[in-house]
């Protein structure tokens, strides 16, 4: 490999003054308060990816015919950067969402971005923003890498121009209110991804596609909505936003297989730590009729959303048209969910050992 990446550096003339800061930082929520600086890179076709710089984070001028705004061609990851000790910060698995980023851009007939640019783009950003990364109990620092079409011009063909871009964001819970549990809405009418489609792909589309639905679980006063499959409409794909585990009295855990759905990392990375400690893992098919009938005898004993923002979630209630059910008891986060959180937790924070080289 030649000499890596140089970003040039554009320090914010005004940063956010560390008073404020530390206020925005007690209580961050999940989404609104943003760090002083961005990253951005430009992609042209001929020249390939150029000016890679790290600049004021800022409003970015956009001419009105740029192809993202008409036909949405534009791609995201979503990852966490964590303050250590030696006033230093980890990233987890930075290269998993790398390569899953250069999919989604295959996917969308986007030019791939090298993966060490991508690595060291969200690297830079965490750098030049390190003090925004929260240190309070659960909070870190959220980093949204995305991509989007800029050429101007209204064919329907692959933008000759994209931006890149990282901006970072402290967050606290993904969820509001005090529960432990979420419940979650199974949605009738609407499908998320179809086989063949965008739906194993981190695109704005697939999210933009989900929000009716998710409206209609926040109608039925549910947290989150559940998508069944396009083709058959029974078997369990994954939440609005998130993957989903289901546990069982045996012992085993079980998740929607790969195709349709998004390959989650903290997904993947769930069924590394729960082989490693002895738990069978299977990745198959789940229908929402089992699901109701397991839940009913006891056989489910737990399940848990699960993603980068949402971390490990447990699901409480479950909600349809024909009625809802509880998963055990409804209330509180089973055995199996917490013990995996805290050892995704605890690997993320560099409080337990990481036998698989996730934090970098
Ligand atoms: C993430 O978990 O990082 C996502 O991109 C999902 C979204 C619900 C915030």
């Amino acid at each position: 490999p030649g000499p890596g990446p140089s970003f040039a550096l554009h320090p914010h003339p005004s940063p956010v003054p560390a008073e404020r800061r530390a206020e925005l930082l007690a209580n961050p929520g999940f989404g609104r308060v943003f760090t002083d600086h961005m990253v951005v890179i430009n992609y042209s076709e001929g020249r390939g990816w150029h000016d890679a710089r790290v600049e004021a984070r800022a409003p970015i001028p956009m001419d009105p015919a740029a192809a993202v705004l008409h036909y949405a061609q534009e791609i995201f990851e979503g990852m966490k950067a964590y303050a250590t000790g030696n006033g230093g910060a980890s990233l987890f698995r930075p290269e998993a969402n790398a390569r899953r980023f250069a999919e989604s851009a295959a996917r969308l007939a986007m030019p791939a971005l090298p993966e060490d640019l991508f690595v060291e783009s969200v690297r830079q950003l965490v750098a030049v923003d390190r003090d925004w990364i929260p240190t309070t109990a659960g909070a870190s620092l959220y980093l949204r890498p995305f991509m989007f079409a800029s050429e101007v011009f209204l064919g329907v063909k692959p933008s000759a121009e994209y931006l890149y871009m990282v901006i970072a964001s402290p967050v606290g819970r993904y969820f509001k209110g005090g529960a432990e549990t979420v419940s979650v809405w199974v949605s009738q009418d609407y499908t998320r991804a179809a086989p063949g489609g965008t739906g194993a792909a981190k695109c704005g589309g697939n999210y933009a596609a989900s929000l009716v639905a998710q409206a209609e679980a926040a109608r039925h006063g549910c947290d989150q909505v559940v998508f069944l499959d396009a083709a058959e409409r029974r078997w369990v794909e994954e939440l609005g936003g998130m993957n989903i585990f289901f546990a069982f009295d045996d012992g085993s855990l079980a998740t929607p297989p790969l195709g349709t759905i998004l390959p989650g990392i903290t997904r993947d990375s769930v069924m590394a730590l729960a082989r490693r400690d002895g738990i069978p893992v299977r990745e198959e098919p789940y229908s929402l009729d089992q699901w109701r009938a397991d839940a009913a005898s006891g056989r489910l004993r737990e399940a848990f959303a699960c993603g980068t923002a949402a971390v490990i979630t447990p699901i409480g209630t479950v909600k349809t048209p024909d009625g809802g059910f509880a998963i055990g008891g409804g209330e509180n986060a089973g055995e199996i969910t917490k013990r995996l959180r805290t050892a995704l937790t605890d690997i993320q924070r560099g409080i337990a050992p990481d036998p698989f080289g996730w934090v970098q």
